[in-house]
């Protein structure tokens, strides 16, 4: 069976294009293998420095993914510090990685660029991402383009370890989700958390109308024909409504008459009924904590019996068993 893995960074709520892009495509591969899903809890580290919020996200990180299907019965979700192998392997990756391989990181460039401090744990991130994906000889790692790069230097990482001490890690082949659209934000820029333009998954009503509302579109009059084309209601709508409640949508922009608002209205529907029938799991999940940490240690218990062979294995490559 094939073996399907994904870190989530548990660094504040999800929103429609954590779902769209990471959490839906991950839940369906659970028909094809078996998944790991992994809170990457010591990568949140990198940037938020709250312990009551990172406990806080952690524990909604699972309880999000479980609410939205997925099943820990075939699955395995757990806390990536639950099982200390990742930081362990990440130090052995370490000593083979050539600086400058992490120096052409896009990602720690850009994070860099926006004013986060250089820390080493932010240049050392794709190092410990390479170890939560060799512990498991994962086959398959559903990411976005965004991750491409991290992917390519776990494989890097495994070509050194291999050439210095022999075939001790699998390199990953792994199969990167090129057709993930981008889902927009309320300002048409991608949706992220790092630009504050986001949808959360799991608002109430209101709330979420509210968020709707501020979708930012151009000053056209009520009257006027207006483009479906690169709308963000319109791309938004796409995700969560059928083929021919969009197909209207896209008409009666082209007719004219109808105001942006009440686009933004029918966009909010479809929205709250799309994730309605998650809200019930969630609420169970909510009111039973222990559930949710039963599964959490359920998960690294299996999650460990995989990682400790893997890391025995590179003990005894490089002299530390
Ligand atoms: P954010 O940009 O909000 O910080 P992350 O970088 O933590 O989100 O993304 C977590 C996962 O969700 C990644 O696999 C990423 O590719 C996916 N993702 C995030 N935002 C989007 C988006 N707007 N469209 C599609 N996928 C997204
Ligand atoms: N870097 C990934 C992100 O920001 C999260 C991540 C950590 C990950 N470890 C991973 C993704 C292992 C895939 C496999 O989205």
């Amino acid at each position: 069976m094939k073996r399907i893995l994904t870190g989530i960074q548990p660094s504040g709520a999800f929103h429609l294009g954590n779902y769209f892009g990471a959490m839906r495509p991950l839940i369906e591969t659970q028909e094809r293998g078996q998944v790991f899903a992994i809170i990457v809890d010591l990568h949140a580290l990198t940037s938020l420095r709250d312990p009551a919020a990172l406990r806080e996200y952690t524990r909604r990180a699972a309880i999000d993914f479980l609410a939205v299907g997925l099943d820990p019965a075939r699955s395995v979700i757990f806390r990536q510090s639950d099982v200390h192998e990742h930081a362990e392997l990440m130090w052995v990756l370490s000593t083979v990685t050539p600086m400058g391989l992490l120096e052409r990181s896009h990602a720690y460039k850009d994070k860099v660029a926006r004013g986060l401090s250089a820390n080493h744990a932010l240049f050392a991130y794709p190092v410990l991402m390479a170890a939560d994906i060799l512990l498991y000889d994962a086959d398959i790692v559903p990411v976005g383009k965004d991750q491409k790069q991290h992917l390519e230097i776990a494989r890097d990482i495994v070509v050194k370890m291999n050439e210095t001490y022999g075939e001790v890690l699998k390199l990953p082949e792994p199969e990167i989700s090129e057709d993930v659209a981008t889902v927009p934000g309320l300002d048409g820029q991608k949706m992220s958390k790092s630009y504050g333009n986001t949808i959360e998954l799991f608002l109430e009503d209101k709330p979420l109308r509210k968020r709707v509302m501020s979708i930012v579109t151009d000053s056209a009059a009520l009257e006027a024909p207006k483009d479906p084309n690169g709308s963000t209601i319109v791309d938004l709508y796409r995700l969560v409504a059928t083929p021919a409640d969009v197909q209207r949508m896209k008409d009666d922009f082209r007719a004219g008459g109808i105001g942006y608002g009440e686009f933004k209205q029918r966009l909010f529907e479809a929205i709250r009924d799309h994730f309605a029938p998650f809200h019930e799991r969630r609420e169970e999940l909510v009111a039973n904590p222990d559930e949710v940490d039963r599964i959490l240690e359920d998960g690294a218990e299996r999650a460990r019996e995989v990682a400790s062979e893997t890391y025995l294995r590179v003990k005894q490559a490089v002299g530390l068993a």
